[in-house]
């Protein structure tokens, strides 16, 4: 069958990414400190990772290493890069095969073979554990493409610098206009740590007076997106530019889903696991805060629609709850595929 067969969207989908709104959180913002969230969910394909996806396959086209009705790309991923890829490559006459840890939300793999995705999963962790050896997401990966160079594009998302490019060239201006220059503070979770140089290098260089702060998961975590880097190794896209974290805050899981619930009961808004994770650090260094004026800007990487099943499983909503927040919610953008 053909991807178009499948995916009938417009040439519109590609010019959506990038430009998402930054929304004032006015039930949690304080007499100093003024707390916005970047609504990554308003990228086509559901998350901050439209972004580098993008970038990547553009630069490989570039490159000339990409050829249509030919190229596969192939990717080891958790979720949003893999669904970012597929959309967006699919869209642009490519296949995709996605290696993926079995652990991975029913949801987002539903979402990844609706796309045209080849899935391969791996008994893996959440994350790859980059550089640890034993990671069998990466491994298989590359013994897919490796023989098949001719076939096989595997972007690697950890290695390649379009994907800090991604957030230097778009979400850092795009933040910085969106304060008028008045952004003090950066929050963002951290997988291969694209997100946070390549805006947090922007920021500093507008600002050097502008605070990156990046967040991590505990270990042994359930926030899809995220990584602890006790537990694997950071990516060498991220060790390049590792200087422009200021400090560092470590997310656990219960206190990450509270905050997933409280947002939904406070602003009405389905956000997904790694946004909870963001809000509780944003709200710990507001605590801190003894200054007036600050503005904090915070990553909220995707929305809520693919974590139904881990929030009942977790404990969070039930399927009434989730049905009344999913209903509430203003700030759920119809995507480029029905979730
Ligand atoms: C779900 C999700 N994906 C991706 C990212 C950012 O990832 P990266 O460091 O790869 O840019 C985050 C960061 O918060 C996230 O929550």
């Amino acid at each position: 069958m053909s991807t178009s067969a499948v995916f009938p969207y417009s040439d519109k989908v590609i010019e959506r990414i990038g430009n998402t709104p930054l929304i004032e959180l006015k039930n949690f913002s304080t007499s100093k400190t003024k707390i916005f969230a970047k609504l990554e969910w308003y990228n086509p394909f559901g998350s901050v990772k439209d972004r580098a996806a993008y970038w990547m396959i553009k630069d490989a086209e570039r490159q000339k290493i990409l050829r249509k009705d030919r190229s596969i790309i192939i990717e080891p991923t958790s979720g949003n890069t893999g669904i970012a890829l597929t959309g967006i490559a699919s869209h642009l006459g490519y296949k995709v095969e996605i290696v993926i840890p079995e652990k991975v939300s029913k949801e987002t793999k539903d979402i990844l073979r609706k796309l045209g995705a080849t899935l391969h999963e791996t008994s893996d962790d959440l994350c790859p554990r980059v550089g640890a050896g034993t990671d069998q997401s990466i491994a298989l990966a590359y013994a897919i493409s490796k023989p098949r160079p001719d076939v096989y594009y595997m972007p690697n998302q950890y290695t390649n610098d379009s994907n800090y490019f991604a957030h230097y060239e778009g979400t850092g201006p795009e933040l910085w206009k969106q304060t008028n220059g008045k952004v003090t503070d950066f929050f963002t979770g951290c997988g291969t740590g694209g997100t946070i140089t390549g805006t947090g290098k922007f920021l500093k260089e507008k600002n050097k007076n502008v605070k990156v702060i990046a967040i991590q998961a505990q270990k042994n975590h359930l926030l899809q997106g995220l990584r602890n880097f006790e537990e694997s190794a950071k990516p060498e896209l991220f060790l390049r530019r590792e200087e422009v974290v200021d400090e560092w805050y470590t997310a656990t899981n219960a206190e990450s889903f509270e905050m997933v619930k409280e947002i939904a009961q406070k602003e009405n808004i389905l956000v997904g696991p790694s946004s909870g994770s963001v809000l509780a650090s944003m709200l710990e260094f507001a605590q801190k805060e003894h200054d007036q004026g600050k503005v904090f800007v915070g990553i909220f990487a995707d929305d809520g629609r693919k974590f139904r099943s881990l929030y009942k499983e977790q404990g969070i909503f039930t399927d009434e709850e989730f049905d009344k927040y999913l209903k509430r919610s203003d700030f759920l953008p119809e995507l480029a595929y029905n979730q």
